[in-house]
């Protein structure tokens, strides 16, 4: 039989944003178990939590300071087993986040390395290196943090050290082998509490090119780390960048070593890699069949609104893959990323594209992650500018991940939406018109974004278990994504028109039908 995950619906849970138990504005892990019946209700198999390990919260959690503690901002390890053990009783999954490719710069070893000299073992398991120029005060290279400045901060002492993300989360040197027994050792620990598996933050970026050489950039180009998602919305055709920062050939041994570590374990535990792949050739190295179990598929996620670019996605896809035996994985949100009804287009249009997209990637084989709110068809928020919270913004001043990053609406008609008890204001502020989006106004109203996504993910469990893992893009107009799979058909509209539906019996669809005409953006199946 194939292992849980392989067509699983995984549902991921911001642990700040979720629902906060002790009224600070901030979630925490038994704000996330009080609510776990209305995860199971919904229906999804599984839920990843992202980092609520010991932080100083400098990029919200994945700025871990110590792997195998709880922040008490969170709760305790006994809030931690307490979840996974409410969750395993409701049929749940729990996958949590690793974080290997940095570590806080409060963590025990980062601040050993501060306060030994150049040199010494205690700096060896981060990458110091001698700055350029004659008196070394020009960075050892020209790559950039993804959040923006350079990736080097310089020590008082003279040298310096790589963060590819924030100053405070410097990256670990994972050719020295204590690197790697420490993360065998925390993926143990997370094991022997029984969580199902692991989200792997990164999980392109552990090694870099050894000689730490220059990103060579075309005339007139700056160097660039991180994905820039504006150009990176054409990844199909575009020219690959020289990327010495990513995905070289020695990670591999890394997921080779962990796929042991997992194997030791009963329950098919998995591993879901965070890889911004420069293609899908790339992404399905990392799931060869002795290392990863999935990787996330951001080729869907980055792709516009278009039948055609969806159709290519879905290609390319189930071709790379097929060649090591890994099932696809589907994601267009996630805590990183603007939200797909405000990328779509915003307002009423954005949401019933978000909505088509949804039902189609539901019924494409392999497993399917969702990012919480977007079941309420929640769009991005604008944060005023006093009240941004992520390390990004501080570094570039664009507007990048606060706006999907806004506390849950629960019930009530103004802030905090029962987001926590009492009238205390989150973290981050929510909207003053979220009334209509809260969980209760939306289980009353059968039309609701989160009463289909209710129907689309039990019409995925009577209509798609079971069936084939190949997939037939059918030939509907430009516009127009249809495909077979088994005997059910979908068929998702991109285009301005309505389109006359093939023949069948409509088993769920996005929104409303004209008798058998498909309205634009608009997906439905077809049994
Ligand atoms: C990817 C995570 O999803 C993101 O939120 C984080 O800032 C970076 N990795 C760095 O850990």
């Amino acid at each position: 039989m194939a292992p849980w995950w392989r067509h699983a619906v995984t549902y991921e849970v911001y642990v700040r944003s979720f629902a906060d138990s002790d009224g600070d504005g901030i979630g925490d892990l038994p704000g996330i178990t009080s609510r776990l019946p209305y995860l199971r209700d919904l229906g999804v198999d599984a839920l990843w939590v992202t980092p609520f390990y010991t932080s100083p919260q400098h990029d919200h959690g994945y700025d871990v300071a110590d792997y195998e503690d709880v922040d008490p901002l969170f709760g305790t390890l006994a809030d931690a087993d307490e979840l996974v053990a409410t969750a395993h009783e409701l049929g749940v999954r729990v996958v949590v986040d690793l974080v290997p490719n940095h570590t806080s710069s409060e963590h025990e070893w980062f601040r050993a390395a501060l306060a030994s000299p150049p040199g010494s073992p205690e700096r060896g398991r981060y990458l110091f290196r001698d700055g350029k120029g004659p008196d070394g005060s020009e960075p050892p290279n020209n790559w950039r943090s993804v959040f923006g400045g350079p990736a080097w901060t310089r020590l008082p002492d003279g040298q310096w050290y790589l963060h590819l993300f924030d100053s405070t989360q410097p990256d670990l040197d994972w050719r020295n082998p204590e690197v790697g027994d420490l993360f065998e050792r925390v993926l143990r620990f997370w094991l022997d509490r029984g969580v199902d598996g692991f989200r792997v933050d990164v999980a392109h970026g552990l090694l870099k090119e050894e000689s730490l050489r220059d990103q060579i950039v075309g005339e007139g180009e700056e160097p660039k780390s991180g994905a820039d998602l504006e150009s990176e919305r054409s990844m199909v055709e575009r020219t690959l960048r020289d990327e010495p920062m990513w995905d070289q050939p020695e990670l591999h041994d890394v997921y080779r070593r962990w796929h042991r570590v997992l194997a030791d374990y009963d329950g098919d535990r998995m591993t879901v890699a965070e890889a911004w792949t420069q293609t899908p050739e790339s992404m399905a190295r990392f799931v060869r069949a002795d290392e990863m179990s999935q990787a996330f598929n951001f080729s869907w996620l980055l792709a516009p609104w278009s039948a055609e670019a969806f159709a290519a996605v879905i290609r390319s896809t189930l071709e790379e893959l097929s060649e090591v035996d890994a099932a696809p994985t589907w994601v267009l949100s996630n805590h990183d990323v603007v939200r797909h009804p405000t990328r779509y287009g915003g307002g009423p249009v954005g949401l019933a594209r978000a909505r088509a997209a949804t039902l189609a990637m539901l019924a494409l084989p392999g497993s399917a992650y969702l990012y919480q709110g977007e079941e309420l068809g929640l769009e991005n928020v604008e944060v005023p500018e006093d009240q941004r919270q992520d390390p990004a913004w501080f570094r570039t001043h664009t507007d990048w991940r606060d706006g999907c990053r806004v506390p849950l609406p629960w019930s009530g008609d103004a802030p905090p939406y029962a987001f926590g008890p009492g009238t205390g204001q989150p973290w981050l502020p929510q909207p003053l018109d979220w009334a209509d989006r809260t969980v209760d106004a939306q289980e009353r109203d059968p039309g609701s974004t989160l009463a289909f996504y209710r129907a689309a993910l039990a019409a995925r469990r009577t209509h798609t278990l079971g069936l084939t893992e190949e997939v037939e893009l059918l030939d509907a107009g430009a516009s127009v994504l249809a495909f077979r799979r088994g005997e059910l058909t979908v068929v998702l509209n991109a285009g301005a028109d309505a389109v006359e539906l093939p023949a069948g019996e409509v088993l769920v669809s996005s929104g409303e039908l004209v008798g058998r005409l498909l309205p634009a953006d608009t997906a439905v199946w077809l049994g």
